[in-house]
């Protein structure tokens, strides 16, 4: 489903240079849930970015279905990434001037541009997803009036709404009570059992690594 290929990912400051991943090899087949943990700054978000499409690697290849992403353009990008992937980021990245309902329904809109006759099934779906995320009461409430773990949980259900075929997901339970996490925990299981979700996570929940079909320690840009 996915495979990484000899990964290195540097950073310039002021001539120095700051070497994050230094090859990284990975291969995500369809159905696993491949949980990566490690130290902070070990380089587990700039990973996920770069497997999801987001980063590009100073050297190396990620495929996704089969695809080179290096060898496809920003049109072909988008719509891969809009199409197969839900992307759950570490600080959520909702949109403040969109309810939340609104949030959620958006990658819906955004693959649907050209059918409108869409909308009342996509805000039908984003509202089973706001209330599978246990947020019901605060489907219309704007970004900031949620604390940080009910926007995680909003940022959850927004990847879920084109039915991703692969899940990235960013410490996905970093900001929830230990209720709500195994919530998502659950919701995430069931992704993967009912859909066959790839799901790649980066978290230290031991839950979620008890969850996990393969863990990954990633640390000084290398995995072990
Ligand atoms: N755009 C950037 N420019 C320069 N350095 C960067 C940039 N993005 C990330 N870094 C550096 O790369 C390293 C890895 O960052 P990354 O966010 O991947 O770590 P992480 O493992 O996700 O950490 P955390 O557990 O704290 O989320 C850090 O030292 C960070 O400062
Ligand atoms: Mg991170």
């Amino acid at each position: 489903m996915i495979r990484a290929i000899d990964i290195h990912k540097s950073y310039f400051d002021v001539g120095k240079k700051l070497s994050v991943l230094r090859g990284v090899s990975l291969e995500i087949k369809e159905n696993e849930i491949l949980c990566v943990f490690g130290p902070s700054g070990a380089g587990k978000s700039t990973l996920l970015h770069i497997l999801g499409g987001l980063d590009v690697p100073s050297k190396g290849n990620v495929e996704i279905q089969g695809k080179d992403l290096s060898k496809l353009n920003e049109e072909e990008l988008a719509l891969l990434r809009n199409q197969s992937i839900g992307f759950v980021f570490q600080f959520y990245h909702l949109l403040g001037e969109f309810n939340i309902l609104e949030n959620i329904a958006l990658p819906a809109f955004l693959k649907q541009k050209k059918r409108i006759g869409f909308r009342n099934d996509i805000y039908k779906r984003a509202k089973e997803l706001v209330n599978l995320v246990g947020l019901t009461e605060r489907a219309l409430h704007m970004p900031k009036e949620l604390s940080g773990g009910e926007m995680q949980r909003v940022a959850i259900a927004r990847a879920l709404i084109n039915d991703p075929r692969i899940l990235l997901c960013d410490e996905p339970t970093g900001n929830l009570d230990s209720e709500n996490g195994i919530n998502i925990c659950n919701i995430l299981k069931r992704l993967n059992k009912e859909n066959n979700t790839t799901i790649v996570l980066v978290s230290h929940d031991e839950n979620m690594k008890r969850m996990a079909t393969r863990t990954v320690f990633i640390k000084d840009g290398l995995l072990n």
